[in-house]
Parts: structure tokens; C-alpha cells; sequence
């Protein structure tokens, strides 16, 4: 059973990210063979300032170490350093009907936000993201809600290829067809600014990062947009604020709902948000302290990084052997 799944190096890591994906990451690799990477090729589908990219790159691979991913139980690596998922991603390409990539909701949503640079590159973008997926064979993919219909995709690609090409000999499927791993309570943060909207780096307003610091955190909580009234119940529609405070509250505390609710019952918005913000700054500092670790010991993340690259290679390699046998490019 192969857990795989990526994150983009496009900003720092926020509560939605961290709740929505990489805390399952932490604890999949405790049971799992999971492999984790940074997705800098998705990245550059936004403009990229070439100078910081690197940089990006290793802060990312800190935050990572630092909230718990243990290269000593799953392989860490940069995505763009595996040659393979370029080449894969070309060979998908030629399977995957155009119509099917300009219905995705993030393509729809990126082509409205970065008007002056809609490229080939965000339209192929699910195709990427499905190479990465089935050059390792993968069964299960933690991700947040908002990569659902990539993940479908993904699946309707490994289905189109294994019928296309799985009947030449050794005949059998190429790629496993993997799921989906999504957790309802946590799967799709809202924005504290909107919470209507997501959380997400693309609006860097609407994030809690899990690296800031304690003022931050409280100034952030005790503004976050909240409903009318002052009862701290959880109702999606009528209360889409204070909901989304207890969803965090209650992923970080472990404590449920319900409990939450009783124990600020008569006690308004102002002092919940006040307890709230306290368990966050107690919850998120040893991930600041670690973070602080990790960025002095560049030598360590590299070659945390370069371990990582080999053993990944190895996976995609063997598939990829398969694959250009399948497909003819090389003799059986
Ligand atoms: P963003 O959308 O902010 O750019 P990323 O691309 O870094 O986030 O997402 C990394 C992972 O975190 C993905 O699996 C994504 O589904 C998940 N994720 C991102 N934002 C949220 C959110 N607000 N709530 C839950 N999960 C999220
Ligand atoms: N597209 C994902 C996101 O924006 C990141 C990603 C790239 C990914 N490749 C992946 C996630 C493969 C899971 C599996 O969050």
C-alpha cells in the first residue's frame, strides 16, 4: 500500500494545508510507504521569480521536517530533481482529451486570476499531477477537498492508458488506479478573512500560517470574520465563521464539537477567540522552534533531499521502463 502526495513550494504552510493534508501525511508514515514531494513544476505555472525559488524550495523542505516529516519513515524529495515526471507527463499528454483539462475548476479559477498569463502550463497542469501519481504506483492520495476532481482525473487517465496499452504483452494493467484519502472535518479550511472562501496561499490574507508568530496569531484569530449573533454553535450555513474556528479549534485541541460548544455556552465570540488563539500559539511553537533548527543546517535538508531523489528515482524508473515498452518506444 503506497501513500503518495505533493505540495507546491508557493508559499508557506498555512492551518488549511496542514489540517487538510500534511497531518494526515505525519501519520500515514507511521503505517505506510509513503513518498512526499515538492512540487516546484506545478509552481512554475504561476510567474516565479527565479532568484527565490530555491530558497523557496529548502524553507518549504524545513516547515516540512519541522511539523514532522521523518525522512528516517518516507521519502522526501523535489519533484523537478526526477526527470521521469516530465516525460511521463508528455506521454499522458497524448491520451488526455483537451475538453476534459478545461473543465477543471482550479484551470477555470487560475485562467480568472492570472489573466495576463494563461498558459499551456495551467491547462496541462492535472496531467503533471497524474504522472506524479502513477510513476509510483501510488494506492492512496491524502490531499484536501480542493484536489478531488484532479484525483478523478488522474484515475480516468490510468483507466484510458492500462486499456490502451495493457493489452501488449506482459499483458495486464500499467498503473494502479489510486484514491483518494479524504478526512470530512478538516478537508476544506475556510479563509479567516472570507469563510465562504478556502484558505489558500493564493491569498495570502486569508492564511493562518503555521509559522507565525504569537502576536500574529492572535491578531489574525481575534479579527477573523465571524457571523451574526453570539452563540458558538456549529452550522455550515447559518454560521460559516464560527464553524470554521471550532473545526480548527477542535483539530487542534482533540477535543469534539460538541464539547467545545458546552464549554463556551453564554460566553460570546470575544472570549472564545481568545482561547482559541492561546491554543494556537501553545499548539504551533515547538513547530517555529524546529523550523528555526532545520534553516541552520542547510547541509542536512540537502541532502535529506538528494537521499530522497535517489530512492525515488528508483520507483519511477521501473515504471517508466514498462511504460516506454508498452507504448513502443523501446523494444520489448
Ligand atoms: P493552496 O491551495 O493554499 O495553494 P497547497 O496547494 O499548498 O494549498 O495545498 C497543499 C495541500 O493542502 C493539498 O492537498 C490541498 O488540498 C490541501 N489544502 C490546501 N488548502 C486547504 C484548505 N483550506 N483546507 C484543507 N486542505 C487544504
Ligand atoms: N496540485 C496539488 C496542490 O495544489 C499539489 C500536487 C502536485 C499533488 N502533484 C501532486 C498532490 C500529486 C497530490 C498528488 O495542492
Amino acid at each position: 500500500m503506497r501513500v503518495l502526495s505533493g505540495i507546491q513550494p508557493t508559499g508557506l504552510i498555512h492551518i488549511g494545508s496542514y489540517l487538510g493534508a500534511i497531518k494526515h501525511w505525519i501519520e500515514l508514515q507511521e503505517k505506510k510507504e509513503c513518498v512526499f514531494f515538492i512540487a516546484d513544476l506545478h509552481a512554475l505555472t504561476v510567474l516565479r521569480e527565479p532568484k527565490t525559488l530555491q530558497k523557496d524550495i529548502f524553507e518549504l523542505a524545513a516547515e516540512l521536517l519541522a511539523v514532522g516529516l521523518d525522512p528516517k519513515k518516507c521519502i522526501i524529495f523535489v519533484q523537478s530533481q526526477v526527470k521521469e515526471h516530465t516525460e511521463l507527463t508528455w506521454l499522458l499528454n497524448t491520451i488526455t482529451p483537451v475538453a476534459e483539462l478545461e473543465r477543471m475548476t482550479q484551470y477555470k479559477t487560475k485562467t480568472k486570476q492570472f489573466k495576463k498569463n494563461v498558459n499551456a502550463g495551467l491547462l496541462n497542469y492535472p496531467v503533471l499531477q497524474a504522472a506524479d501519481i502513477l510513476l509510483y504506483q501510488t494506492n492512496l492520495v491524502p490531499v484536501g477537498k480542493d484536489q478531488l476532481q484532479h484525483l478523478e482525473l488522474t484515475r480516468t487517465i490510468a483507466r484510458k492508458f492500462n486499456q490502451r496499452f495493457g493489452r501488449y504483452p506482459p499483458a495486464g494493467p500499467i498503473f494502479i488506479e489510486p484514491k483518494a484519502l479524504i478526512t470530512e472535518i478538516g478537508a476544506k479550511i475556510m479563509a479567516l478573512t472570507e469563510p465562504k472562501k478556502k484558505m489558500s496561499k493564493s491569498f495570502p490574507k486569508s492564511c493562518l500560517y503555521l509559522f507565525d508568530n504569537p502576536k500574529i496569531i492572535r491578531e489574525k484569530i481575534m479579527t477573523a470574520v465571524t457571523d451574526p449573533g453570539k452563540e458558538i454553535k456549529y452550522n455550515l450555513s447559518k454560521k460559516p465563521g464560527i464553524s470554521n474556528l471550532l473545526t480548527i479549534y477542535n483539530l487542534f485541541s482533540g477535543r469534539t464539537i460538541k464539547e467545545i460548544e458546552k464549554e463556551f455556552k453564554g460566553k460570546g465570540y470575544q472570549i472564545f477567540k481568545e482561547k482559541l488563539a492561546q491554543l494556537l500559539i501553545k499548539k504551533l511553537e515547538p513547530f517555529r522552534r524546529k523550523k528555526k533548527e532545520f534553516e541552520l543546517n542547510q547541509a542536512f535538508l540537502e541532502k535529506t533531499l538528494e537521499d530522497g531523489r535517489k530512492r525515488a528515482q528508483v520507483i519511477a524508473e521501473k515504471t517508466m521502463k514498462n511504460v516506454r515498452k508498452k507504448m513502443g518506444l523501446s523494444s520489448f
